[in-house]
């Protein structure tokens, strides 16, 4: 498998936590390179676009008021098979279902504020990392 690129969020209950470091440790322990980072608080209108794909769900409204309740970390992490790596390190996406040492098992509170977002195919990954970031910001 070749190196590939991801694109990662550390949620606002996480940074709400001061829980940045620690959840970079376990991607960094896992083989995964930070090549961007920023600490943004979303917009509405950002959060909605970003999670465009989950507007008829249930959810949608709950999702966007957490991802915009406090700031966030994006970031781009590079490594061998990134895309299923960082998802790994993650684990599911309910806390409840993720394995034990993940970083969701750890440090989430619930299916929602599960203090970490990570693109689920190479498709999707380069159109996040393109959403928050150019060209000259990544540097692998
Ligand atoms: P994420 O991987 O960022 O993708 C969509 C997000 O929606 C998910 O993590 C959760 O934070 C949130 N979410 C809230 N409720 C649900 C649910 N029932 N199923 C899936 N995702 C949910």
């Amino acid at each position: 498998m070749a190196v590939q690129r991801t694109f990662s969020i550390i949620k606002p209950d996480a940074t709400r936590r001061n829980l940045t470091g620690k959840i970079n440790a376990l991607l960094e322990a896992g083989g995964l390179r930070i090549v961007a980072q920023k600490r943004i608080w979303m917009s509405r209108q950002q959060a909605e676009t970003f999670y465009g794909v989950h507007k008829e769900r249930p959810f949608f409204k709950s999702l966007v008021d957490f991802m915009t309740s406090g700031p966030v970390v994006v970031q781009v992490l590079e490594g061998e098979d990134a895309v299923a790596k960082n998802r790994e390190i993650m684990g599911a996406t309910n806390p409840a279902n993720a394995a034990e040492g993940t970083i969701r098992k750890t440090f989430a509170e619930s299916i929602e504020a599960n203090s970490a977002h990570g693109s689920d195919s190479p498709e999707n990954a380069a159109i996040e990392i393109a959403y928050f970031f150019s060209g000259s910001e990544i540097v692998g």
